[in-house]
């Protein structure tokens, strides 16, 4: 049985007295909720403090990135000790938008995996293809190869201990979500994957979130599928009643 995840993406939004207000409110209001993992993963910056707050609690707290040296002139950027040192449980690597913006490489994504893995934090590695890709009926290929590249070196220990997001570019942030059928048929293609790269019993084992424009009124449905095991929530992570709302409706799933 795999246990379902609820992940928060915040990005680049809300102020120091807002993020301290959402984890405050949902501490309280997810206090009862021991069947799904939850995690939130604020702006660097809060990372410190809202650790603190959720001290205790059982939301874990995530980085949206980190990079993959340990120490050095790397100006701007933030370590894997760093963000455990602060209190994370989890990385969110190779976001699309981290692909896109900031061209970051499979190559990247997957030096800074061995990194976070070697500093005993949960990595969230996103995959996901555009629109033009989909509709030049690349899905899976795209898909492949990025999750190909992106775990390369894996031992299957290491590849027990990665969540991977599938996050179609043309579902972030659009208010168009994949259908459960569509989503489904991507996660199982990965699990499919992973099979052939490791082994049925690992494939089996490893968490694959869907990510893009999850809400609380269509999580339910998604999360129902057999290969999906949880979400990565962009928008609908920055309140609380519908980050509130997903937790509920993954804490309802029976699969
Ligand atoms: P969205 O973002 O839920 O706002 O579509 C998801 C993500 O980018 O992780």
């Amino acid at each position: 049985m795999r246990r379902l995840l609820i992940a928060g993406n915040w990005k680049m939004n809300l102020d120091r007295g807002h993020s301290l207000a959402l984890v405050q409110g949902l501490v309280e209001s997810l206090r009862s909720i021991s069947n799904v993992d939850i995690a939130v993963c604020p702006p660097a910056v809060y990372l410190g403090e809202l650790g603190k707050a959720l001290h205790g609690s059982n939301i874990g707290l995530g980085a949206q990135n980190a990079y993959s040296k340990p120490d050095g002139a790397y100006t701007g950027e933030i370590s894997c000790a760093m963000v455990k040192d602060v209190g994370c449980r989890y990385v969110i690597l190779g976001h699309s938008e981290r692909r896109a913006i900031f061209g970051e490489t499979d190559q990247m994504v997957n030096e800074k995996l061995h990194a976070v893995l070697a500093a005993g934090i949960t990595p969230i590695v996103c995959v996901g293809e555009t629109l033009q890709e989909r509709e030049a009926g690349k899905t899976q290929q795209v898909v492949r190869s990025q999750s190909i590249g992106s775990l390369k070196g894996l031992s299957h220990d290491q590849m027990l201990k990665t969540v991977l997001a599938y996050e179609p570019v043309w579902a972030i942030g659009t208010g168009k979500t994949a259908t459960p059928a569509q989503a489904e048929e991507v996660h199982e293609d990965i699990r499919t994957l992973l099979e052939s790269q490791f082994s049925k019993e690992t494939a089996q084992k490893v968490i694959l979130l869907y990510g893009g424009s999850v809400k609380a009124d269509n999580a339910l449905e998604l999360l129902s599928e057999p290969n999906i095991d949880g979400a990565l929530v962009g928008g609908a992570s920055l309140k609380q009643d519908s980050f509130e709302g997903i937790v509920r409706a993954a804490s309802s799933v029976h699969k």
